[in-house]
Order: C-alpha cells, then sequence, then structure tokens
C-alpha cells in the first residue's frame, strides 16, 4: 500500500530512516558498541580476499564497500558485475571470501556466479533482502538486510540497508583481524548509529529538490561527479534519473572529468556534484571550476559549510546535515534518489513501472 504517497518509490524514499534503523539494529550491539554478524560456522580472520558480485544498484553499494573493507580491514578486494565475471574466468585463490549482493536474491546473473565461486571453494556470503531467496539458500553465510518488500522497480531503500550492513562487516572483519581496537570499534558502531536522523534530516530537503527539478528536465544529458566513497553515489545517480526519467545521464569520479568527459560541459548539460566537505572537498571544487570556466551549470550537494565556500556561481544548491564521511554515502543517497524521482515526475514517466525494465532479472 502506498499510503499517503503518490509511488511506491517516494514511499520507499521515505521509509529509509525506519529500515536502516532496523537494519542497523540486528548488526550493532548497543550494549557494548560492537559489531554482532549473524552466527557463522567459519573464521573470518581467516579470510585472505574479498570478491564482490553484483549488477545495478547493488554493484554500487558494493563500490562503496571496496572503500571500507579496503581501509578499515585492509583486505584486498575485487569487485565485478556479474555478468562480466562469470566469463572472465576469474582467478580465485584459497581463503576467498565471495560476496554477492542482491535485492532481490533472484538475479539470473548474479546466482549463476554465486554457484561458479561455491564450486570453485570460495566461501560464499550473501548480502539480500529476500530471506527466502534463491541466493540466501545457498549461502555459507547470510547478511540479510531488513528493508521490507521493495516494490518500485529503482532500488532504494535496499541500497542504503546494504550500505549499513556493508559497514558493518567492514567494521567487524577489521575487528577480527586485529586491524581496529575497541575504540575504533566504538567509533563506527556510534557514527553508524546516527545514520537514521542524518537521513531524515536529508529527506527535510524533499521540497527544496522538487522545486529544482524542472532546471533538470528539459536536460538531454546529465553529468554526475563524486569522490572516494561517493564516487559511485554518482554512478548510482546517473543509473536512477536513466532508469525513471529516460535523460541520459554519466557518472564520473570527479578528477577524471579533465580526462574526456569535459568536453561535454556546455549550458546545456547540468552537472550533479555529490561533494560533503571533508579531505576531498578542496580538489572537488577545482573540478568545479573546470566547469565552470566552460559555461557548465552546476548542481552542488553539500553541507552548509561546503555550500558557504562554493556554493556561489552554482545554477542550485542543495543542503545536506554535515556527516561523518563513514555515513555520508548513505546520506547522499537521498539526494540522488529523489533527484531522480521528482525530474520523473516532472516529466511524467511511469516512475514505478519504467520502460523496458523488471524488478527482478531473472534471465541473463
Ligand atoms: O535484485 P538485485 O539487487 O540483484 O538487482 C540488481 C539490479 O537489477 C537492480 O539494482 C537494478 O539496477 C535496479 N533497477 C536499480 O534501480
Amino acid at each position: 500500500e502506498k499510503g499517503n504517497f503518490r509511488h511506491f518509490m517516494q514511499k520507499e524514499i521515505f521509509e529509509q530512516p525506519t529500515v536502516v534503523a532496523q537494519t542497523l539494529n540486528s548488526y550493532l550491539r548497543q550494549i557494548d558498541q560492537s559489531v554482532a554478524l549473524p552466527q557463522i560456522d567459519f573464521d573470518l580472520s581467516a579470510i585472505r580476499r574479498v570478491t564482490i558480485v553484483a549488477c545495478g544498484t547493488s554493484y554500487y553499494a558494493g563500490m562503496v564497500a571496496k572503500y571500507w573493507l579496503e581501509t578499515f580491514a585492509r583486505l584486498p578486494v575485487d569487485i565485478d558485475f556479474a555478468s562480466e565475471f562469470r566469463y572472465r574466468d576469474p582467478v580465485l585463490e584459497p581463503g576467498g571470501l565471495a560476496l554477492f549482493i542482491s535485492q532481490s536474491g533472484e538475479t539470473a546473473d548474479t546466482l549463476a556466479a554465486l554457484r561458479h565461486c561455491k564450486a570453485a571453494g570460495q566461501t560464499v556470503a550473501v548480502l539480500v533482502n529476500v530471506p527466502t531467496s534463491s541466493m540466501a539458500r545457498e549461502a555459507d553465510l547470510r547478511l540479510p538486510t531488513h528493508a521490507g518488500p521493495e516494490i518500485g522497480v529503482a532500488s532504494t531503500k535496499a541500497f542504503t540497508c546494504q550500505l549499513a550492513v556493508l559497514a558493518a562487516l567492514a567494521a567487524h572483519m577489521a575487528v577480527r583481524r586485529g586491524r581496529f581496537d575497541r575504540a575504533e570499534e566504538r567509533d563506527v558502531v556510534a557514527h553508524l548509529a546516527e545514520a537514521p536522523a542524518a537521513l531524515n534530516a536529508a529527506l527535510a530537503h524533499d521540497a527544496d529538490i522538487a522545486a529544482m527539478a524542472h532546471l533538470i528536465a528539459p536536460a538531454r544529458d546529465v553529468l554526475y561527479l563524486g569522490r572516494g566513497p561517493d564516487y559511485p553515489l554518482a554512478l548510482e545517480g546517473a543509473l536512477k534519473l536513466k532508469e525513471i526519467s529516460y535523460i541520459h545521464a554519466e557518472g564520473y569520479a570527479s578528477g577524471e572529468m579533465k580526462h574526456g568527459p569535459i568536453a561535454l560541459i556546455d549550458e546545456a548539460v547540468p552537472v550533479i556534484v555529490l561533494a560533503p566537505s571533508g579531505p576531498l572537498f578542496e580538489k572537488t571544487v577545482s573540478n568545479m571550476q573546470e566547469v565552470r570556466a566552460r559555461g557548465g551549470k552546476i548542481v552542488l550537494v553539500s553541507d552548509a559549510e561546503g555550500i558557504a565556500e562554493a556554493g556561489e556561481g552554482c545554477m542550485a544548491t542543495i543542503e545536506m546535515p554535515r556527516v561523518h564521511p563513514l555515513i555520508a554515502p548513505l546520506v547522499y543517497a537521498v539526494p540522488v534518489q529523489l533527484i531522480a524521482y521528482h525530474v520523473a515526475v516532472a516529466k511524467g514517466t511511469d516512475v514505478d513501472q519504467p520502460r523496458n525494465l523488471a524488478k527482478s532479472v531473472t534471465v541473463e
């Protein structure tokens, strides 16, 4: 049921503070501020390498996880689209954990990749939202998200719940590998616990985003830029916009702009910059200057500090709460989803059932 919402996608975007809190509840132990994974019967500290395999939005969650697993746990991480992974004869060595991320748990390419890894002797973990799915049944370790049923074809709440679990997993691996002491673990737990409130604060800017949607709706092409763990959010923003508004969009790592895509920039191509203030912010500001010098129109998504520093001369700014870098990818998912949603509504496309798409892709 959609309740007071016009679309399932909109309802699911607004459910995020609740379902992320629900999901975190089953991974964070408040009593001692630690991360607790479901019961497992193998030794996680013996894992030498992680291979992440997924499709679409779930793949972008995996890209964020690569940053976390490498930074926190110092584990080498490979990541690939399931459709590529399956056919490239990947090197799978003993001591490898293969992690499959899927909302539905039924995506054909991801499931086939899982079976391949299992046959090759990898430990198989799945991060799924549907507990009765094929992937859940076939895994050695199940990491459920508690997003509840996701009806809109565009994945929203499943994504933020996946990120919440992945951050908890990365912290847990860091502890098991002796990379995190108790204080560091507690720190991550405290920052993750702030995510639901931060998501609420991000959602409070819904009306601002609706009001600027008409600036994007007429565009034929849109670019999204992000850096570090927010780079996958740029890819996710572009996917969301393509999927439901049918506007061609590309996500780029901010620093890659000058290696090609900058040739596209003119006043007809809006550039959406995802840039929480922090250590990488200055770099992104210089990328914004490169865009502006070529007549590009920028929408800056940042916190008050970032907007105060770099908002001048932008076509629009969208203010996010100031958050710890760990939870920025979760928080910045909200404006990315709402931009796509409001642009699609402005264009009058079918938000919940976009053309040519199915909720679950069970053909290869
Ligand atoms: O159920 P899954 O997470 O395995 O689905 C993967 C993709 O098909 C899915 O994320 C797709 O890209 C969405 N429509 C994105 O919004």
